[in-house]
């Protein structure tokens, strides 16, 4: 019987929920049961697009609706109530990144996952970029030897804090926003929890234009047997950038080396959006996402899609018995992870204000 999957939150991302959870319910395994979310143009838009059930309140979703599993695409300090609720009533969740932006808000969500016996994933879906699990296969087979160091960078345009999420962007920062991706795929590559961490960070240009947060702020990520990882992360790159982000990872071992350039994939060109337009540079990542229309059907492809459908294929062996949580242990972003890079994050911003000042996670 195909399984009832619904969606909280169906914004600029939530629509990434809704294009991947709909092309998998063409496929009959299973059924979409609706979007919650508490703005009414913008459920009526996507009830239009995507000919689904809306709800203004996500308890209705979850009562009117019951779901099998739920996706939750709500601003970051957000995700807790909804994603308990859900656990608590024995409904798989699929949380964004980042899972809380407060630790004990990650440990109250695990807590419910264990007492439930539910699968709470978390969409870290840069490990679903296959030259990340190229790299990660390298790691594990020892293709470049024991890590020792390495470097990571996730840079946005302005435009993202500015016009995508005015109203929430004072409650989160470039690294919550952005630098939690890293933090996940520095911890997956590493196979360790992180110890320490220091950071410094620059509130200026975004606080000029009304928002209370951070422009940028750089990590120093310290593991066990002296691995550290640097990550910089950013929210005020000027708007004649060529892509939305900069991004990419290099990883230092003691018998090899190895980078990721996630945004410059060999594409790259000075176009116009549409005729005529001013042409300005462009490098596509398709990686990430790619939409087209094959038969009449529209068709939507990338490892943002991939994460979130990972989540339902992982439901669907829970329920039809294929798997259990066990066994699925390790083979996708789970409650744990998420803690851990909450942690991360969490004891960045303390380090920041306290000038990059050494804070421990065993701390927090
Ligand atoms: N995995 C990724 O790479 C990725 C990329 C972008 C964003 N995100 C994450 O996705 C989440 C959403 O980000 P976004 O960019 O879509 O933000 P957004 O502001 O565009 O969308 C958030 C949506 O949540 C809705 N909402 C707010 N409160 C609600 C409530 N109580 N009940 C129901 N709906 C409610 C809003 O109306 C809005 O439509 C964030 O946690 C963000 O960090 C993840």
């Amino acid at each position: 019987m195909a399984h009832r999957v619904g969606t909280i939150g169906g914004g600029i991302f939530g629509e990434m929920h809704i294009r991947a959870l709909t092309q998998r319910a063409r496929l009959g395994d299973i059924e979409y049961v609706g979007l919650a979310d508490i703005n009414s143009e913008l459920r009526g838009a996507r009830a239009a697009e995507y000919n689904i059930d809306v709800f203004a309140d996500f308890n209705d979703l979850l009562d009117m609706a019951s779901p099998d599993a739920v996706t939750i695409a709500t601003p970051d300090h957000l995700h807790r109530d909804m994603a308990v609720a859900c656990l608590e009533r024995g409904i798989h969740v699929l949380v964004e990144k980042p899972m809380d932006t407060d630790v004990d808000g990650c440990r109250e969500m695990v807590a419910a996952a264990a007492e439930s016996g539910v699968m709470l994933q978390v969409d870290f879906m840069k490990r679903h970029d296959v030259y990340h699990a190229e790299l990660k296969r390298i790691v594990d087979s020892g293709g470049i030897g024991d890590i020792q160091y390495g470097y990571a960078w996730m840079e946005d345009r302005i435009e993202v804090p500015m016009d995508w999420l005015p109203s929430w962007a004072s409650n989160s920062s470039p690294a919550w926003f952005v630098g939690v991706h890293y933090f996940d795929l520095i911890r997956w590559l590493v196979g360790q929890d992180a110890l320490a961490v220091s950071a410094t960070g620059i509130a200026q240009r975004l606080k000029s234009l009304g928002l209370d947060t951070y422009d940028s702020i750089q990590a120093k990520i310290i593991f066990p047997g002296g691995v550290s990882f640097t990550v910089d992360s950013a929210w005020h790159i000027p708007a004649g950038n060529e892509a939305i982000v900069n991004q990419g990872i290099k990883v230092v071992g003691s018998d090899g080396w190895m980078t990721v350039d996630s945004q410059d994939r060999g594409a790259r060109g000075l176009v116009s959006s549409i005729p005529g337009a001013p042409a300005s540079m462009l490098t596509p990542n398709l990686g990430l996402f790619k939409e087209s229309t094959e038969a009449g059907v529209p068709r939507y492809s990338g490892y943002a899609i991939d994460s979130i459908e990972s989540f339902v294929t992982n439901v669907a062996m829970l329920e039809r018995g294929v798997a259990d949580l066990e066994s699925l242990s390790g083979a996708y972003p789970s409650g744990k992870d998420g803690l851990e890079v909450t942690k991360i994050a969490v004891a960045v911003h303390r380090s920041v204000e306290k000038g990059g000042d050494l804070v421990s996670l065993d701390s927090l």
